[in-house]
């Protein structure tokens, strides 16, 4: 029988995921209808377990526990509320919901902590709108950069304008952490991968992130007459797109532990009986080895051009994101592991193929992550599902850990 605690993370993750701007799927974006009731409920559920809570301008959640020490520096916990296209629901969540567990049952104890405890709820990490990553952790570092500033939505709109207008005003502050006054980031989420359920264990610790490059690419041809342009003289873009999407695959599958993909295509003029004129493409490589990583980008690249020269069509990219591999801290992750090898008796990291926010953080103060199972390592999907005996040792190796920073001398 699960605790009070544990039970009420269950139900939310449960009401969380029921929030949705589409009716048949779900989806929440950056400062979406779906995205700002998804806010309220956080800040809701927060507000009742004592926590302060603000949001920033793009509608992230940070609620606040000031512990017998509230000018110590502050360990922060959490996760992303955004989701993918077609989600599942644990998928961020799971993290928000996981540290408000585990603040709770210490409530529950009796335990207050000598540190403050920030829980942190970020919109967006996925990036869906602006196709460019972690706008919530980037603004609480007040780290946004122009280029990310600058990056527009299908409408045509730059995120600063969306933020100037569409921005949560109502209680919006700032909030730019500096290193001196944070402890470290702990953010426990689904491994997203298959090895704990090879491995039979509900959670590890984590090791690294793997880097990431993300390009958009353009590739430009000639529009014509789907029924009177000979195949010969065709200059078409989708088909030129086609080639390269197949090489990068093939390139990707050459190199070990390299995964490549293609997620995105727009073609225009997007007409059953015209020549595509344009096609537009995204691409997200990521590898553990930052060499690696880099020589397949500059190996797939010289391909697409050396396809798209033979098909008289011409290539363009630009690089979104490119992020190299983030170690977790040492330290914090040997505190994490002591915690997963009381609960679980195993001491086993991952590297985690997935973006996280640490990645941000780990700019400013030591990371450390904890992986929890879930079904057929499957995630972005809405059949994404974690048990909630899993989750259950999830939040008991945080509750776990956050004992021992209570307790630990050095901090
Ligand atoms: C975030 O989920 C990612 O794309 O890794
Ligand atoms: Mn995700
Ligand atoms: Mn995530």
């Amino acid at each position: 029988m699960s605790s009070p605690p544990i039970q009420r993370a269950l139900e939310r993750i449960d009401l969380l995921g029921s929030i949705s701007d589409n009716s048949n799927f779900r989806v929440r974006t950056l400062l979406s209808p779906a995205n700002r009731r998804a806010a309220a409920t956080l800040k809701d559920w927060m507000e009742k377990a004592g926590l302060t809570v603000e949001h920033t301008i793009d509608g992230s959640v940070r609620g606040i526990l000031p512990g017998s020490n509230p000018e110590a520096p502050a360990l922060l916990l959490g996760s992303h509320f955004d989701t993918v296209i077609d989600a599942g629901a644990y998928d961020g969540p799971l993290g928000i919901l996981s540290a408000l567990a585990a603040i709770e049952t210490l409530q529950e104890e009796g335990i207050e902590l000598p540190f403050p405890v920030h829980i942190l709820g970020f919109s967006d990490e996925e990036g869906v709108r602006f196709h460019t990553t972690y706008i919530g952790s980037l603004g609480m570092l007040g780290q946004l950069d122009k280029a990310r500033k600058a990056a527009t939505d299908k409408d045509g709109n730059s995120l600063s304008f969306v933020l100037a207008t569409e921005g949560w005003s109502n209680d919006a502050s700032e909030i730019c952490y500096q290193a001196e006054n944070v402890r470290g980031y702990v953010e426990l989420h689904i491994e997203q991968g298959r090895v704990l359920e090879e491995l039979q264990l509900p959670a590890c610790g984590v090791s690294a992130l793997v880097g990431q490059t993300r390009l958009k690419v353009i590739i430009e041809g000639q529009a014509d007459h789907a029924g009177t342009t000979p195949m010969p003289i065709r200059r078409d873009a989708l088909a030129g797109a086609a080639e390269c999407i197949v090489e990068l695959e093939r390139l990707a599958k050459e190199c070990e532990s390299a995964v490549a993909t293609v997620g995105q295509i727009e073609v225009h003029p997007g007409a059953a009986n015209a020549i595509p004129q344009t096609a537009t493409f995204s691409v997200d490589l990521r590898h553990a080895d930052n060499e690696e990583r880099l020589r397949l980008k500059n190996e797939f690249l010289k391909n697409f051009k050396f396809i798209a020269a033979r098909r008289g069509l011409t290539l363009n990219w630009q690089t979104i994101l490119n992020d190299d591999a983030t170690p977790c801290d040492t330290r914090l992750t040997e505190q994490i592991l002591d915690s997963v090898e009381t609960t679980t008796g195993h001491r086993t990291t991952l590297v985690s193929g997935a973006g996280h926010d640490g990645v941000i953080f780990s700019r400013i103060t030591p990371i450390g992550m904890i992986f929890v199972r879930c079904r057929d390592g499957l995630s972005h999907h809405p059949d994404e599902y974690a048990s909630p005996e899993d989750i259950a040792i999830g939040i008991e190796i945080l509750v776990h850990f956050l004992r021992q920073q209570s307790t630990s001398q050095d901090g």
